[in-house]
């Protein structure tokens, strides 16, 4: 065989997913090991989508209905705009792939922040189009930087809002002001996967944005992954201008939401109960774990998530490690460029306290303070 892999895949760094519980317990010899890495929900799906998902088994036999009418119509009244301003993706990463098929060509700029999601950037690569990054300043998205960076090749800007990893939002009145001044030509893709979890005050007014933002094109990201508990059934949506829609309509495949994810997500979106518990216990767990993580001498860092950073005052890969020993799964931000931390996802009740027992074991083991 002598296939020419094009330099821009070759290039490529595969996304690094969250180590598997199962693959941790194979390789340490452990059992019970917790995952608190991945920005999951610990409490596990909506109990409305198990028992919708069970009675949609018998029909899968058919392909599913690559308009997802239903879901289509529930986020669109939900959100008060119509069926043509929402698109639906197997997970909100299918819908980042879309916007970069259908909007970047070979060298066209794309502008991101980094730290920030990791895959706008492979995304792009992939398409060979040309990354401009630029680096969060006080974890925060420098969004004075990005407007200087625009050119008349730019096409795209992702935003994080809150940002993967540091949790921090962009203030709305900021994000107005920043939108006011991005030309015509370029899209503003605000990738709001956590928007749930926000302080009400923080959240941007979508629709308006949507509807009335008279320069640039807004587009909203959004997930079934973490608030609702389904991130193993792969449904995200964005909210946009129909002409926008329309073009993602071209690029996606028929069927791109399998059957069960359209149900399950259908049903979880009726669950208020279990929303609005997630909502609550998460909140309850970040303050939690943010007092516990301070009181043994960490820094933690504010957050508008279901994660949160913490600088453990050394080399962040060895706390990952130590962690991984005591059967809990975590994330270094060495790889990110902070040496010094870890992100830590929201756990159950027991899970965090576990997490909690681990580091102090950790802390004391790697000397660290
Ligand atoms: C900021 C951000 N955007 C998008 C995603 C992808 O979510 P999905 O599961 O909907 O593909 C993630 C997942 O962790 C994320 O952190």
């Amino acid at each position: 065989m002598k296939i020419q892999v094009p330099e821009n895949i070759a290039s490529i760094i595969p996304y690094p997913p969250g180590k598997p519980l199962e693959e941790l317990e194979r390789e340490y010899g452990i059992s019970d090991s917790i995952k608190m890495a991945s920005n999951e929900n610990p409490w596990g799906p909506s109990p409305k989508a198990i028992t919708a998902i069970r009675g949609a088994l018998d029909n899968l036999h058919r392909y599913p209905d690559g308009s997802c009418y239903h879901l289509t119509q529930a986020l669109a009244e939900r959100y008060g705009l119509v069926a043509e301003e929402v698109v639906l993706g197997n997970g909100s990463n299918e819908i980042i792939e879309m916007l970069v098929k259908a909007f970047v060509q070979t060298g066209d700029e794309v502008i991101t922040s980094h730290p920030s999601f990791l895959m706008y950037q492979k995304i792009v690569q992939g398409r060979a189009g040309m990354n401009k990054v630029v680096p969060l300043v006080g974890m925060q998205h420098d969004l004075a930087t990005i407007l200087a960076t625009i050119t008349d090749t730019t096409r795209l800007i992702f935003l994080d809002n809150p940002n993967n990893p540091t949790g921090n939002p962009i203030h709305p009145t900021e994000l107005q002001a920043f939108l006011s001044r991005v030309p015509e030509s370029v899209l503003v893709v605000l990738d709001e996967a956590y928007v749930d979890f926000m302080d009400s005050e923080l959240q941007c007014d979508i629709v308006s944005l949507i509807r009335n933002n008279t320069g640039c094109g807004v587009v909203s990201l959004r997930t079934f992954s973490k608030a609702y508990g389904l991130a193993g059934l792969r449904v995200g949506y964005g909210l946009m201008p129909s002409s926008l829609v329309a073009s993602l309509h071209k690029v996606r495949q028929p069927f791109n939401v399998n059957q069960l994810a359209q149900t399950g997500a259908l049903a979880a979106l009726q669950d208020e109960d279990f929303y609005q518990q997630t909502l609550q216990r998460t909140r309850t767990g970040l303050n939690y774990l943010q007092g516990e993580v301070n009181k043994l001498g960490c820094i933690s860092y504010p957050s508008q998530t279901n994660f949160f950073l913490v600088d453990v005052h050394g080399d962040a890969t060895a706390m990952y490690e130590a962690m991984l020993h005591k059967g809990v799964i975590i994330r270094s931000m060495k790889p990110y460029g902070y040496t010094t931390m870890v992100r830590i996802t929201v756990g159950t009740e027991e899970e965090n306290d576990r997490f909690l027992r681990a580091l102090t074991l950790c802390l004391g083991e790697l000397a660290y303070g």
